[in-house]
This record gives C-alpha cells, structure tokens and sequence, in this order.
C-alpha cells in the first residue's frame, strides 16, 4: 500500500556476539515461539537464514499493544544467524553492510567479551543500527522465571531485590559498556529517542521472557527509519556471497544473500574472485524443504525456479569456485551489461585489497569480508599497512614484510586473521625473524600486535 507502489521487503536482521551468549538459542527460541503460537507453516526456512512473518511477530507481540503500539507495514524478519565472525563481515556491501538491522546478544552476568566489542566494531564501521539483547536473565540470582511472559509482566512479579539486581548487571556489564565505547543505551522502556539510544532488552533465550519486546522493538524500529532501504523492486536481484560449500553431486556453490530483486534459474550473473570477475549463469537454484520438524537439524535443500529478496539461496553455477566469499553478485539482463558490471565488480574487489611500497604491516585474511573490516579497523589506528590480501600466509607475505623492515621495523609484522601460514613461509619468517601474529577475533589480534609494538618501541 506504498505511494509509490513498490512493495517493502523483510529487513534483514543479523544476530551476533560473543561465543556462548545465546545466539542461536535465541533464533531457536524465536522459531520456537512461533511454532507454539501454531503457525509453523509461516515461518520459511532459507539457507542460513530464516524469515519470520509479520502475522507471526503481531501475534507474539499482543500482550504488548498498550505498551508499544505498533502496526506492521513490512512482510516480516529475516534472521540470519553469524556463527562465525567471518559470515558477519562477509555480509558486506559497498560502503556498508547488507544487514539492515543487528541484534547484539550480551550474556547479561558475564557482560562484555571480546567477540561483544568486535562486533560493535564492525556495526560501528558498516553504520548498521542495533539493538542489544541483554540475555540469560533466568540466570539473575533468585528470579523466578514465567516463560513466555513479556519482559514487563514477569519484571513486576519478581522480588524487589531481585530486580534491583537485575537493574545492577544491566547496568554493570551492559548499558555502561555500551557508553565506554560512545553509545548511549538504556533499557527500551525508558528509551525517548530511539535514534539516539540504543534499547537494551533484558530477555531469557531458554524461557522466552522479552522475546516478544524483542521483537516488537526491532520490528517498529525497523520499518519506522529503514523504510527506503527497504523498497523492494522486481527487478534483477542483488546480493552477497557469505560463502562458498560444496554441494554434493554439483560441485562448489554459493551461498548468497539477495537484498534485492529477483534470482531466477537460468539468470546471467555477474560475481568476482581474486583471478577477476565470474560471468555465469545460474544453473540450479536450492532452498530448505517448507519446515515440518523444527529441530531438523540437518535440512534437505531441494531446487526452486525463483528466489525474492530479502532471501538466503543457495547458487549453482558453473565456475562459482573462482568466487570469493564477501564479492557482490548481480543479475545482469543483458552480456553487455554484465561486462560493465564485471568491471564494476573487478574494482570493488581490487580496492580492499592492497599493494604499496611504503612502510606498512602485512595482513592476511580468510574473506574480503574480514580483510575490509581489518582493514579499516588498522586505518582507525593509524597502522600504515603495506600489503593487504585474502589467502594464507605464503613466502612472498614474508617478503613484503622484510622489505617493511628496511624502512620500520616496528611494523615487519604479518597480520593473519583466520588463515593458515604455510610451512615455506614459516620457515622464511623465521629465518628474517618476522613475527606473524594469528587470531580469529580481529579485536584481539590488534591487541596482540598493539601490546607487541609498544614493548618494542619502549
Ligand atoms: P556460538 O554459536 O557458539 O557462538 O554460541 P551462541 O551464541 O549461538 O550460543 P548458544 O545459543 O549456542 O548458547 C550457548 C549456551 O547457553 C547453551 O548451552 C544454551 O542453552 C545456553 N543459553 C542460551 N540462552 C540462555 C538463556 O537465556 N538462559 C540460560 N540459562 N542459558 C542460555
Ligand atoms: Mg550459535
């Protein structure tokens, strides 16, 4: 019912945190919830991702109307859940992110860990807003849990001191965190301006308290300040790759996130990798079969003519191998548009990965995804880099980081985030006694060089 007649589409929403906080119980327990309020047919499941309809989300927000009264205008939610911090980066679009919205899950008593303030980071860079699950409140000393309540009911049936410790852990380990890395936040219900503050909702994953503020909060923020983003034209689809499987019997195929338009089967598209942009077409197309057993842990996929966006599909295509994970991928309607998007694509590409003769770190990373996040992260820092590229640390990394030693040797270092370092290349550095720092968690691996540098400086 827009004025402009285009449809809006799901916002694509990302869950991420550190290691054990509950993430993918949450997804769980979303799905879950949904089954119990008996539409399990509604929720479709996608490759790596899944969508929540909007009749699903009014339904497990009614107890709430007084409260935040809302009215849905989008079609629904598109979960994807980021087991990995390298499928998050990969979520990448120039000069941004495919994610429309994120929400950061904070283990409410353990508070903020490294892979807490690595995702910040990284939603900091992208501009993607967020809201915080402060989760595991079943977990608070004493509360008494009511599943499935609404955060506000079974708040005010706890004991006072029990929701003054509640309010104590919210505050120790969440909301003041968010401020020492410059944002404001406070718990949604006290929250005036949500472009300024960042909600925080105290929710149990395991017993469904706030999962329906959860939702009602994401989905009103959503629609209310992404509606442009959110115009969903019928035309050529656009999306990510988040990552590169072997399917069995079909070779390599890709998983993709479309944002916009329309996949079909047979459809030219324009992809890119590091020997140069992928021309191809689109030979099979897989989705998860409709969801019976929600706890069917491993789904079978089964081929379908067309996807829409948002969606998570899975590609085949002949020569989808020379991909890289984090490339764009476009539909192109014609050959000499996909040779101009091939050049579009070629230069995206190119430009995150970099080649100089100056002083400089070397950095290796699995992804562009995770080399772009990198990347930038070291630029926010002030560390010149002189050599930046996806792949595992070969010899001629070591070279470029002798050759960086010549001119400062404060930074002969190699930055190797989520790759292998071959054995020739082992032995290289040490023979020139180059120190290769590795680590999956980008935040952690500057740590180590930062705390390595300043030792050395000293
Ligand atoms: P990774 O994918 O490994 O990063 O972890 P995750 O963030 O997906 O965490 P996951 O959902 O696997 O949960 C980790 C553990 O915490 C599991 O044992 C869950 O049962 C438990 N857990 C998750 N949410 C809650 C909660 O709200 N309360 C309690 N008590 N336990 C929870
Ligand atoms: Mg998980």
């Amino acid at each position: 019912g827009q004025s402009t007649g285009k449809r809006l589409r799901q916002p694509i929403v990302v869950v991420l945190g550190h290691v054990d906080h509950g993430k993918t119980t949450l997804l769980d327990r979303i799905r879950g919830t949904a089954v119990t309020a008996k539409e399990p047919g509604l929720i479709t499941q996608h490759v790596g991702a899944s969508v929540v309809p909007a009749s699903v989300i009014e339904k497990l927000a009614e107890p709430l109307k007084k409260l935040i009264p809302f009215k849905l205008i989008i079609p629904g939610l598109l979960f994807i859940d980021t087991p990995g911090h390298e499928l998050f980066t990969n979520l990448r679009r120039r000069g941004g992110s495919v994610a429309d919205f994120a929400i950061l899950v904070v283990d409410i008593n353990e508070g903020f860990q490294p892979q807490t303030y690595e995702s910040i980071e990284i939603l900091k860079q992208r501009r993607v807003p967020f809201i915080v699950a402060a989760n595991k409140i079943d977990k608070i000393p004493g509360w008494k849990p009511n599943p499935n309540t609404p955060f506000v009911i079974s708040h005010r049936k706890q004991p006072q001191w029990v929701q003054e410790e509640l309010e104590r852990r919210l505050w120790d380990n969440v909301i003041a965190k968010l401020y020492e890395v410059g944002f404001q936040a406070d718990r949604f219900d006290r929250v005036k301006d949500f472009t300024r503050t960042v909600a925080v909702i105290p929710i149990s994953a395991k017993t469904g308290e706030g999962i329906a503020e959860l939702l009602a909060v994401l989905a009103g923020l959503a629609q209310r300040y992404l509606q442009n983003r959110l115009r969903f034209a019928e035309g050529p689809a656009r999306g990510v790759i988040l990552e590169l499987r072997e399917q069995p019997g079909l070779g390599t195929a890709a998983d993709v996130i479309i944002y916009d338009g329309v996949l079909r089967r047979g459809d030219l598209i324009v992809t890119g990798g590091l020997e140069g942009p992928v021309i191809t077409r689109v030979r099979a197309l897989l989705m998860p079969k409709p969801l019976q057993e929600i706890r069917v842990a491993k789904r079978e996929l089964e081929p379908v003519d067309e996807v829409y966006a948002a969606a998570g599909v899975r590609v085949v295509a002949p020569g989808i191998e020379n991909a890289v994970a984090g490339a764009p991928i476009y539909v192109a309607t014609s050959e000499e548009e996909a040779k101009q998007l091939a050049e579009k694509v070629r230069r995206e590409i190119e430009a995150l990965r970099i080649k100089t003769d100056a002083e400089g770190v070397v950095v290796k990373a699995d992804t562009l995804g995770s080399l772009e996040a990198l990347v930038e992260a070291l630029r926010q820092k002030n560390i010149p880099i002189r050599y930046a590229d996806v792949g595992p640390v070969a010899k001629r990394d070591v070279i470029e980081a002798v050759a960086s030693k010549e001119i400062n040797k404060f930074y002969a270092v190699i930055l190797a985030f989520n790759v292998k370092i071959l054995p020739e290349a082992e032995a290289e550095a040490e023979k020139h006694e180059i120190k290769i720092f590795q680590h999956n968690v980008i935040y952690q691996l500057l740590e180590d060089f930062e705390k390595w540098y300043r030792e050395q400086i000293e």
